[in-house]
């Protein structure tokens, strides 16, 4: 067990609300989803007093024009964050998205973010390039956040580039993650050891702030990774079901009507090869709702036999989501079954701060 460095500061959520102060703690993210979480998502969850991230992923082509969308909500929303950086992040798969563009972009005063995040790596030193881009471009405005999903990278990022926040993601989590990981239960804890003891061996590399990911549906998930020693919470599946996400009717119908995710999804990279974004660096999986792609592809059905089915179900329309013969990639984590309505994203952010507080505050009815 290391000796924590900060354990004289007992209150370390305030912390992170300060570098964020139009946020309330606990902190909670909306995860940046490529092609759903955009402006009006994750500006949203800024106006609750959340932090969200609009998911440029690999591809930057709107990502001025979303910038410039979020702009306009949040100065009507009149957020004041003090270093006169945008209430907001945005999230970059860097094996894809090119760095020098990226930043032209963000070292605009009116587009500087207050955090960016890093995921995936085609080799780690990207994110030393990444960090340090980013730092430079935005005269060290914009925080940085990465996401890892084992102590391994953990530790790899924290050497190589010093963030100030590592978003802690495990296996349950929707979306991409590691093809073979741990839940937060035991990454959480011993992520935060490793690095602690990292941080205490060499005085010059800061303890950055941890947030949990990865099959959080609402405040007591939320509390049990607070407790687990996260200081923020983020959440995606969750989101999928904000009035706000960019997002198919059939597609939220799948999330919403699923249950029981650890049976009713799976990480795979089937869903990836029909759908053809294959550029992902070895190691990464998609987790969504498993369905006859997947069951097709386990049968032994050929590649080109799917495909050709997968197809089908694109030209078909909110049908390729329905049903047994539902074939559509629908990318969520195993907290599917507590995603039960539609409701603005202000809604859910509030709920899970709110429901999360009150466990932690110990005024929740309990039955220990
Ligand atoms: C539909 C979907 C798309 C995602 N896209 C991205 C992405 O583009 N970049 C990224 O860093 N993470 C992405 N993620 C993963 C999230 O960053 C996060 O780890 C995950 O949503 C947390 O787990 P949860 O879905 O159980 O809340 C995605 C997740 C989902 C569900």
């Amino acid at each position: 067990m290391s000796s924590l460095p900060h354990d004289s500061n007992t209150d370390m959520t305030s912390s992170l609300t300060a570098t964020y102060p139009w946020t309330t703690s606990p902190l909670v993210t909306c995860a940046p989803m490529r092609l759903i979480a955009n402006a009006s998502l994750a500006a949203a969850v800024s106006v609750a007093g959340g932090l969200g991230f609009i998911g440029a992923g690999s591809d930057i082509s709107t990502l001025s024009s979303e910038l410039s969308q979020a702009r306009d909500i949040l100065t009507k929303a009149n957020i004041s964050t003090s270093t006169g950086v945008l209430p907001i992040g945005v999230g970059f798969l860097i094996w894809g998205a090119p760095l020098a563009d990226t930043l032209a972009i963000l070292s605009k005063p009116e587009n500087i973010p207050a955090a960016v995040w890093l995921f995936a790596p085609r080799e780690p030193e990207q994110l030393k390039d990444w960090t340090q881009g980013i730092r430079k471009a935005t005269n060290n405005k914009t925080k940085i956040w990465i996401q890892v999903t084992s102590v391994r990278e953990a530790l790899e990022a924290v050497k190589l580039a010093s963030p100030d926040l590592l978003v802690i993601q495990g296996t349950d989590a929707g979306g991409h993650g590691a093809a073979q990981g741990a839940g937060i239960i035991s990454l959480i804890p011993e992520t935060i050891d490793a690095i602690t003891d990292l941080c205490n061996s060499s005085p010059s590399t800061p303890l950055p702030f941890f947030v949990a990911a990865g099959g959080i549906s609402e405040g007591r998930g939320a509390a049990a990774a607070l407790c687990l020693g996260a200081q923020g919470i983020c959440l995606g599946t969750r989101y999928l079901a904000a009035n706000e996400a960019t997002i198919a009717s059939g597609y939220r119908d799948a999330v919403l009507s699923a249950s029981d995710g650890g049976t009713t999804t799976i990480r795979s990279s089937v869903y990836d090869q029909l759908r053809g974004t294959t550029e992902w660096p070895a190691g990464y999986g998609g987790r969504g709702v498993l369905n006859a792609s997947y069951r097709d592809h386990e049968a032994g059905v050929s590649f080109e036999d799917n495909k050709k089915l997968y197809d089908e179900a694109v030209a078909s329309g909110d049908q390729g989501w329905e049903g047994e013969r539902a074939r559509l990639t629908t990318y969520a984590g195993t907290g599917i079954g507590l995603v039960k309505k539609v409701m603005s994203a202000e809604a859910i952010t509030r709920e899970i701060r709110h429901d999360a507080s009150k466990i932690l505050s110990g005024t929740s009815a309990s039955r220990l």
